[in-house]
């Protein structure tokens, strides 16, 4: 099938997959395969490995990753996610939090030729320490696997502009292995309502990423 655009900017698919335009014509980031069309290098975005891209593909319909969108990313990680990111808000800044060293290595060779990625060493849990130099975000992207995942978003909300979304991948198991996802996913919405956040979306990400969900905020 020819490759299209989709409905969220940015995202375009070939059917089957979802796809973004490679930044850094040649390079594949985690060996996804690099379509071309139309004198265009695109890659493949794979859902199995990224869970903005299952949102997707579960049906997400909530999209702030606009061209110029400024993003504050928690837990990059070697930067799966941040690329297709760092593709889609291509005249816009992801800052990118990683508070692995050693990771965080691969995430810095990662931004090397890509202007829009900033890569921070740095602790989601202590928004303080790298709020300043942001500025108010248009979204914020937060995929940290450990406890309290609800906490460390509305931390970070405020780093966020009126109106502007977040994206809270909630990992059911780093918060309690032993209860079931469905109750951890609404207690974390509970606690972003009280908050006073708007809750957008709620969508369990099986089958890609089992035991997992996106919540989708507006901050008034
Ligand atoms: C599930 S992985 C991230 C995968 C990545 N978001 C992607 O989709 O490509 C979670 C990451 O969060 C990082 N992390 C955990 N706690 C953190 C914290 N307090 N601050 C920043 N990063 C953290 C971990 O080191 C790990 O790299």
């Amino acid at each position: 099938m020819p490759i299209r655009p989709t409905e969220w900017e940015g995202v375009s698919t070939d059917g089957p997959w979802l796809l973004t335009q490679n930044m850094v014509p040649g390079i594949s980031v985690y060996g996804e395969s690099l379509p071309r069309e139309g004198g265009i290098e695109y890659r493949r975005w794979d859902a199995n490995r990224s869970k903005l891209a299952a949102y997707l593909k579960c049906g997400g319909r909530v999209w702030g990753f606009r061209e110029p969108a400024s993003v504050l990313y928690l837990g990059a990680g070697s930067g799966t996610t941040a690329s297709h990111v760092s593709d889609i808000c291509r005249k816009g800044t992801v800052t990118a939090i990683e508070i692995s060293s050693r990771v965080f290595r691969d995430l810095l060779r990662l931004a090397e030729p890509r202007p829009n990625l900033v890569p921070v060493l740095g602790d989601a849990t202590k928004p303080e320490t790298y709020g300043g130099r942001l500025g108010a975000v248009e979204v914020l992207y937060q995929d940290v696997a450990q406890r309290d995942q609800a906490g460390i978003f509305l931390k970070n909300m405020e780093w966020v502009q009126n109106g502007g979304l977040g994206y809270l991948m909630v990992k059911a198991r780093s918060e309690d292995m032993a209860a079931p996802p469905a109750r951890i996913f609404e207690a974390a919405k509970r606690e972003l309502v009280k908050a006073g956040l708007k809750i957008l979306d709620l969508r369990v990400l099986a089958p890609y990423q089992l035991d997992h969900a996106d919540l989708v905020a507006q901050k008034p």
